[in-house]
């Protein structure tokens, strides 16, 4: 068995050997690139920052071939990976290599992948087998390519847009998140990932480090323990007990006092003693010599090391000394042995489960029978078809008629005709590979009677200058119609000039640079306009929705951003899209989301509405769809094992055959704590055709109605429940009934 194999090999290893295999290093190209860019004096100064402690890509190679390294990340090619593990082969015990990489959505880090659409998209899907099947694909692109551990989901819930990595996540509710979550670990470990084609996932970042204090990413974080139960830690249990989640990151920040990379409640008696997770812990890139560097709560890296691993962490995300000075702290008695050989033990569990020991190679032909196959084409495609949000559709202005006629259409915008559209963690894609928006909308557009006339604005504040904004006004002139794709850039290759992402925090919703401009020049032509955004982070722009004919939020789309966005214009695809966050007013409004508490909008703004611009679960359609009230199948919740049914008939009363997500929301009526007003706990993507009604049922389980109690058991309060059923989260779209619960129900005491 893999356990006997497991102790064999630990049986023959020395402790240093044990601590080697909890050493991960930043790949070698991945470093010759950096090393290249920075000046020798700049790269001593990034050491005393701790980015890249006293080592090159020079040493890095002899290290491997010694068996000193367990684990490389970033590293992006088959050729490489191979390179890589022929050094650990050179090893005493020959013990493989477990690659990670940030395969976020699609391998795509990796030129050549399958590109699907960001995780704020894919949440927008509201189709998690959709979600599944995707990641499946990429852990065979990844396992093709030599590579064995995505590094997501982000299951970190969003409560702060500001923060760059929006795009990255699933979005603001907690059970649409874990869906997300769970779905995607299912994907990529398949089961227990026993396998040559499985990889193992790595949920991030425990915890909460999307409400930071400012909307700066690695800033503090200061939510409640409650805050935590209820908000932040549902996508986790969750994917511990349901998809069997293997490994977890630790987060940059801390939450009331305690850096995420030394938290012992969260990393071992919350998550392993109580929830049950049996994997292991990877640090984040040299966060745990930040519990000295920055945090200021150990006095040197060997304490921070101390303190982490104590507290259960099983891995350094990069940099030399992490092994020199676990051996010296066992050998002190600070750290028990124990400890490393529980970490041990897990990471080589992973490589045996994995096949690497069978053999830790990749045929590099043979990578290209996964890499944007065919299969994984139709399921980008079909993410970014059904994730495509609209957000406004005056008079019908879309779909644009099938016939032309000639009329011509100005395209322009900074994001209409580069790969924007692909989002962070990914690498310049090969060209052929990726329908920009202005491809997508030319080739339908020209198929359909339409002529395309396209000026390029240039990129946000510096080259969407004066000059440029007027020769668009003139160029529009002649046009019957403009489609502006506005929006921000996280897509990673160019660093300057990204405007979100990684990093790339912001201190407004609104649009970057020149972009208002450009729009308030369009509008003057008085012609209709249709905004398309392409952005992984809300844009909160209410006066540019109130000019515009339609706006079509596209998130970030994928490969085929341009083709989706086109079939959505054109009525080749019916928009079924709905917002995975609540999309504010202004940045004022924050923390602005549809599960707030009873009294969090109770007194109104000086000089803002309380409404924000669109509300969490909301995205129009060109079909009219009515609900029936909800019908619950019995009044009365029994016990932990009970199931509610609650139906509802939802008719297509348009000529247009369509796609509903039909949402289910509960409030606690009365409860020990405060309870959010509405929380989403159930939903079902249904086809309806036109004029055709069909009966949805969705289950109301015990974990729907559960909360937190005084002592943190997990518990089903006697009383009512009112459920909400409907097509968005705001109150006029939703009707509802109510049930009710007779006695307390414990679904998971503390421990
Ligand atoms: O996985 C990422 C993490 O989300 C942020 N810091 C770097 C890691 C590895 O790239």
């Amino acid at each position: 068995s893999v356990e006997d194999r497991v102790e064999d090999l630990m049986s023959r290893m020395t402790l240093e050997e044990k601590i080697y295999q909890m050493c991960q290093y930043v790949g070698l190209e991945h470093m010759k690139q950096a090393e290249a860019k920075i000046s020798p004096e700049e790269l001593e100064k990034n050491d005393a920052l701790g980015f890249y402690p006293g080592v090159r890509s020079d040493s890095v190679g002899r290290l491997a071939e010694a068996g000193k390294i367990g684990s490389f990340l970033h590293v992006v090619t088959a050729e490489e990976a191979n390179y890589l593990q022929s050094l650990a082969q050179k090893s005493r015990l020959k013990i493989p290599l477990l690659i990670g990489i940030d395969a976020i959505h699609g391998n795509g880090l990796v030129s050549g992948s399958t590109i699907y659409p960001s995780p704020i998209s894919q949440a927008a899907t509201f189709a998690d087998d959709l979600i599944l099947e995707g990641s499946r694909q990429t852990a065979l692109e990844m396992r093709a390519n030599g590579m064995h551990w995505s590094f997501t989901p982000n299951i970190d819930v969003l409560r702060d847009p500001r923060w760059g990595r929006t795009g990255e996540t699933f979005g603001e509710d907690p059970f649409l998140v874990g869906n997300m979550g769970v779905a995607t670990i299912k994907g990529l470990q398949t089961d227990d990932f026993t396998g040559n084609d499985k990889v193992i996932a790595c949920a991030k970042h425990l915890i909460a480090g999307s409400q930071s204090v400012n909307g700066l990413n690695a800033s503090p974080t200061d939510v409640s323990k409650r805050t935590l139960f209820e908000v932040f830690l549902p996508p986790y249990r969750r994917a511990v007990q349901e998809a069997d989640l293997y490994s977890i990151m630790a987060a940059h920040n801390e939450v009331a006092g305690m850096p995420g990379h030394m938290d012992k409640f969260m990393m071992t008696e919350l998550m392993r003693e109580r929830w049950g997770f049996d994997g292991f812990y990877v640090s984040d890139w040299n966060d745990i010599s930040r519990i000295a560097l920055w945090h200021n709560v150990a006095k040197d890296f060997k304490q921070s090391i101390e303190f982490s691993v104590n507290a259960g962490m099983d891995m350094n995300m990069h940099g030399i000394l992490f092994d020199t000075l676990l051996t010296e702290l066992v050998n002190e008695g600070r750290v028990e042995e124990q400890r490393v050989d529980e970490a041990c033990r897990k990471i080589l569990e992973a490589k045996f489960k994995l096949g690497l020991f069978e053999n830790p190679f990749v045929e590099v032909e043979k990578a290209k029978d996964f890499n944007f196959n065919k299969a994984h084409q139709e399921n980008a495609l079909e993410q970014s078809r059904r994730s495509i949000v609209l957000q406004k559709n005056k008079n019908n202005t879309l779909p644009l008629s099938e016939n032309g006629n000639g009329k011509t259409i100005f395209i322009t915008g900074p994001n209409a005709n580069n790969q924007t559209t692909l989002g962070d963690w990914v690498s310049p894609q090969p060209e052929e590979n990726i329908v920009t928006m202005l491809e997508g909308i030319t080739e339908l557009g020209e198929t359909n009677g339409y002529k395309i006339n396209y000026f390029d604005s240039g990129d946000r504040s510096k080259e969407i200058t004066q000059e440029n904004i007027e020769k668009a006004k003139q160029q529009a002139r002649s046009a019957d119609m403009i489609v502006l794709v506005l929006g921000e850039n996280s897509f990673r290759h160019d660093w300057k000039r990204k405007t979100t992402g990684e990093n790339i925090d912001r201190a407004t919703l609104k649009l970057s640079g020149n972009q208002m401009k450009l729009a308030d020049k369009m509008f003057e032509l008085n012609k209709p306009v249709i905004v398309v955004y392409v952005s992984g982070s809300p844009i909160a722009e209410p006066w540019l929705e109130q000019r515009a004919a339609a706006v079509v939020n596209t998130w970030e789309s994928g490969a085929f951003a341009g083709q989706a966005t086109a079939e959505i214009l054109f009525g080749k695809v019916n928009p079924s899209g709905k917002l995975p966050l609540t999309i504010p007013r202004s940045v004022g409004q924050l923390q602005m989301i549809y599960n707030h508490k009873p009294t969090a909008f109770i007194h109104k703004y000086n000089t803002e509405k309380k409404k924000p611009l669109h509300p969490f679960g909301f995205g129009l359609s060109y079909s009219k769809f009515e609900f029936s009230e909800p019908r619950a199948s019995k009044i009365q919740f029994n016990d932990k094992e009970d199931a509610i049914t609650i139906s509802v008939d939802v008719t297509n009363t348009s000529d247009v055959d369509g796609e509903e997500v039909v949402q289910l929301y509960i409030r606690d009526n009365i409860s020990s704590y405060t309870r959010p007003v509405k929380e989403l706990k159930g939903y079902k993507r249904v086809a309806i055709k036109a004029e055709e009604t069909k009966t949805v049922d969705i289950a109301v389980t015990a974990e729907s109605l559960a909360m937190y109690d005084k002592d943190f058991n997990f518990v089903v309060e006697p009383g009512d429940f009112t459920i909400m059923t409907g097509n968005s989260s705001a109150d006029s779209s939703l009707k509802t009934t109510t049930i009710s619960v007779a006695e307390l129900i414990t679904l998971d005491k503390a421990k």
